[in-house]
């Protein structure tokens, strides 16, 4: 198991994927199910201040990563649906319920469960997966953060303003790092990779190369006649 976490925007998604797609493993996205928590309770009109409900909405459903990494809810592709401003939003406000965190928990552990699979999110080396054989803290400037953000939502045709996403960034993160259940925090034995001034493909190789240190490719001679 590779955990990856930290805070939004600091380029784990991409890093995260590219790293799984380099290892022939598995990719997890975790903040993809909080997200779809807050999105099925506004389809649904469940409240995001109503934890116990919004626990049994993400306790009904099945939650499935294809091959390259895309959820599916009960075998439907949510695709952008779960990466607009205002469910980013909910996602974070949903995220601080205990009942949600335990329903989404055991969903996590189960899909880690067989291993080869990097996991990304912001309490995978903490509390998900404590256990993890690798573990990376990711994080940037916030000024970085928000410009990949906002190049993201501009790209899709959000029609949001440079300060805004920076505000909405700062807020989300104080709220992830303040919550009282699995806040963001590094763990111990995690390894920090500062992102500012890489590109996605020096963030994979870098992590590449610790994940090689770790479980280095050995052939023993002896074996080979
Ligand atoms: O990573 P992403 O920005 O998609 O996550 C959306 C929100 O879900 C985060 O702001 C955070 O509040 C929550 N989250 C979490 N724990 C995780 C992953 C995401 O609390 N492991």
């Amino acid at each position: 198991v590779i955990a990856i976490d930290g805070p939004s925007g600091a380029g784990k998604s991409t890093a995260a994927r590219g790293l799984a797609r380099e290892l022939g493993f598995g990719y997890v996205d975790t903040g993809a199910l909080y997200r779809s928590v807050a999105w099925l309770a506004t389809r649904g009109g469940v409240d995001w201040s109503d934890g116990p409900a919004l626990a049994a909405l993400a306790g009904s459903r099945r939650f499935e990563f294809d091959p390259e990494g895309r959820l599916r809810i009960d075998g439907e592709p949510v695709d952008d649906r779960i990466r607009t401003p205002e469910i980013s939003r909910g996602a974070s406000v949903v995220a601080r319920h205990p009942e949600v965190r335990r329903a989404l928990l055991a969903i996590q552990r189960e899909l880690g469960r067989q291993g080869g699979v990097v996991l990304e999110g912001r309490d995978i080396g903490t509390v998900v997966f404590p256990d993890a054989e690798v573990k990376f803290f990711l994080v940037a400037s916030v000024r970085e953060r928000a410009r990949r953000r906002y190049a993201e939502l501009r790209a899709r045709g959000d029609e949001i303003s440079f300060e805004q996403v920076e505000r909405e960034q700062v807020e989300r993160d104080r709220a992830d790092r303040e919550r009282a259940v699995s806040p963001l925090v590094q763990a111990d034995d995690a390894e920090e990779i500062d992102c500012d001034g890489l590109d996605a493909g020096e963030v994979i190789e870098l992590m590449k190369s610790r994940v090689a240190a770790r479980f280095p490719l050995t052939w023993d001679t002896k074996n080979t006649k």
